[in-house]
C-alpha cells in the first residue's frame, strides 16, 4: 500500500457520536470542508481528514490501514476485539473522550425478577455483541443460547424470539418502551480515541502525537473554570480554604493597594454561585469565573 502523508480518522456517519466527536476535534484546531457526498471530509489546516462511516466498520478499517485512528464506542471495538479484530493487528484505546457514555446491559422483560446470572441458564439472549456478551456467560459460567441480530434487538422478547437481549443502554427509554428493565451491566461505555498498538513512524505519527497533547489539552481543561478574585491579604487564607479543587493558586499585587491582592486560581469543575457567595463573605470582592479554551502545560 502506498504511504499516505496525511491522517485519517474514522469516526460515525450519523448518530450519537457525531456531533460531539465534530466538536471535540474543531477544539483541537481540526476543521474540515465538507465534500459532497459527505463520506469524505477535507481538514483545512491540519494534514488530517476524516472517513465518515458506520461505527461498526470503523475498527476494521484501522486494523486494514485504511484509516490511522477512530473515535468510536469502547462497545464496538471491545466487541471487535473479542471477534474479528483476534486475527489482526491489535488496536489500543488511546484515549478515553469523555461523551457518548452508555451501558453494554442485559434487559429482560419487566415481570422478571433477576437477582443473579445463573437465571439465564438455557435462555436465548438477543444481542449485537456476540463477542462480549458470550465472555460474559462464559465468565459467570452460564450456558445460554446467544441470539445475534443485527438491529431492533429490543422487540425480539414480545417477537418471541429471545427471552432476553443483551443491548445499550443510555436512557433507558428504549427498554421501558419495550416493557423490558436493565438487569445487569457488562461494559460501561463512552466514546474512544483507538488506533493500531504500533503507532506509524512517518509524519503520520508526528501528527498522532501532536494531536494527543491537544486532546489532552482539550480534555483537561474542558471542565475547567479561571477563578479571579481581589482579596485583602488578611483574608488571603479564608479566601484560599474556600476554593474549588486545584493547582496552588497565583497570586498577583494590585498597583497602588499594598495591602490587596489578586488571586487567579483554576478550578477542577463548575464554580457555583453559592461557592462564590461563600468565598465573597470570606472576603473577597470582584470576582469572575471565565470558562477556559485551551491550555498547554
Ligand atoms: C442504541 C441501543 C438502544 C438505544 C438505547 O441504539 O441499541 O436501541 O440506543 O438508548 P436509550 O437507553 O437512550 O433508549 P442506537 O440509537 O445507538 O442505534 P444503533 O443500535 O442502531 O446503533
Ligand atoms: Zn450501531
Amino acid at each position: 500500500m502506498k504511504p499516505r502523508d496525511r491522517l485519517r480518522i474514522a469516526m460515525q456517519k450519523s448518530g450519537r457520536l457525531t456531533e460531539p466527536a465534530l466538536d471535540l476535534l474543531n477544539r483541537c484546531g481540526l476543521t474540515f470542508r465538507q465534500s459532497r457526498d459527505k463520506l469524505f471530509l477535507f481538514g483545512e489546516g491540519e494534514p488530517v481528514d476524516l472517513l465518515l462511516v458506520r461505527d461498526d466498520d470503523i475498527p476494521g478499517l484501522i486494523a486494514q490501514g485504511v484509516c490511522d485512528l477512530g473515535i468510536v464506542g469502547r462497545n464496538v471495538l471491545s466487541e471487535f476485539q473479542l471477534t474479528a479484530g483476534r486475527e489482526g493487528p491489535a488496536l489500543s484505546e488511546w484515549r478515553s473522550l469523555g461523551f457518548g457514555r452508555c451501558r453494554l446491559s442485559i434487559a429482560v422483560p419487566q415481570e422478571f425478577d433477576y437477582r443473579e446470572p445463573a437465571q439465564l441458564q438455557g435462555m436465548r439472549i438477543a444481542t449485537s455483541y456476540p463477542g462480549l456478551l458470550g465472555e460474559w456467560l462464559r465468565t459467570n459460567g452460564v450456558d445460554a443460547g446467544v441470539v445475534t441480530l443485527a438491529g431492533s434487538v429490543e422487540i425480539a422478547p414480545r417477537l418471541g424470539t429471545a427471552d432476553a437481549i443483551c443491548d445499550l443502554v443510555q436512557s433507558g427509554g428504549t427498554l421501558v418502551a419495550n416493557q423490558l428493565r436493565e438487569a445487569d451491566v457488562l461494559l460501561e461505555s463512552e466514546a474512544v480515541l483507538t488506533g493500531p498498538e504500533a503507532l506509524p513512524t512517518d509524519e503520520r505519527g508526528d501528527m498522532i502525537d501532536l494531536l494527543l497533547k491537544r486532546l489532552d489539552g482539550v480534555i483537561q481543561v474542558r471542565e475547567s473554570r479561571l477563578l479571579l478574585l481581589q482579596t485583602s491579604r488578611s483574608a488571603l487564607d479564608a479566601v484560599i480554604r474556600l476554593l474549588p479543587g486545584g493547582p496552588q493558586p497565583t497570586l498577583l499585587p494590585v498597583a497602588g493597594q499594598p495591602d490587596q491582592l489578586m488571586l487567579q486560581a483554576l478550578c477542577a469543575g463548575e464554580v457555583s454561585w453559592r461557592q462564590l457567595e461563600e468565598i465573597k463573605k470570606a472576603g473577597a470582592r470582584e470576582m469572575f469565573v471565565l470558562p477556559v479554551e485551551k491550555m498547554l502545560a
